[in-house]
């Protein structure tokens, strides 16, 4: 089942962060005080901080939140998609792609027009992500071209996007 996050599962998701991104094998930044952080930001929006429940037990996560993408003078409101969990005893059976699909479905209907992710470029496709470079929208930050994707949510919405993703500060802070 795929439902919003609520305060009680606070505990369950953070230990489902901590050990998808532990057994992962990448350098582990912490991600789950990442996820701490964010819920108390302004880019926070509740409703597209999801977890995947299996037998009254969180074994996945997934949260959106609010950025902007632009330069000083315009800049139109996004999401990004940041980060995705798994316990890894539960991957590959389709909890990530339920997340990430519902979460999209989500935004979509709460009237968000795109989404961005840093990502792996085999898995986020399956979902529309493109490389955003293509749309003229640039990370705040050097990564490989084909890692920085944007998926679009409603027909033309990223004809007038451009510039560069401008995140919540909660993702650049320290993480101790
Ligand atoms: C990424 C993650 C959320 C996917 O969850 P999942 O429930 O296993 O995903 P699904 O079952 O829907 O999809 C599995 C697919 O993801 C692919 N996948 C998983 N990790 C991947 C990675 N690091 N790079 C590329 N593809 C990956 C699998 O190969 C599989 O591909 P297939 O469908 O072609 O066989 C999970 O592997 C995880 O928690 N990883 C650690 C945390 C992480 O790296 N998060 C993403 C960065 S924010």
């Amino acid at each position: 089942m795929i439902r919003s996050e609520q305060h009680k599962d606070y505990k369950q998701v953070e230990r489902v962060v901590r050990r998808a991104f532990e057994a992962s094998g990448q350098p582990y930044h912490h991600e789950h005080a990442l996820v701490g952080r964010l819920r108390s930001s302004v880019a926070f929006v509740p409703a597209l901080s999801l977890v995947a429940e299996k037998d009254g037990q969180v074994v996945g996560h997934v949260l959106f939140t609010r950025i902007q993408i632009g330069n000083d003078s315009t800049a139109v409101e996004s999401l990004a998609l940041a980060p995705v969990s798994v316990l890894p005893e539960y991957q590959n059976q389709g909890i990530g792609s339920r997340l990430i699909e519902t979460g999209l479905e989500r935004a979509r209907e709460l009237g968000f027009a795109s989404v961005v992710v840093l990502g792996h470029s085999t898995y986020y496709p399956r979902f529309g992500f493109e490389p955003a470079e293509r749309y003229g929208v640039r990370a705040p930050f050097k990564v490989a071209p084909e890692n920085f994707m944007i998926v679009s949510l409603r027909a033309g919405a990223l004809a007038n996007v451009q510039g560069m993703v401008r995140y919540a500060p909660e993702f650049s802070e320290s993480c101790d």
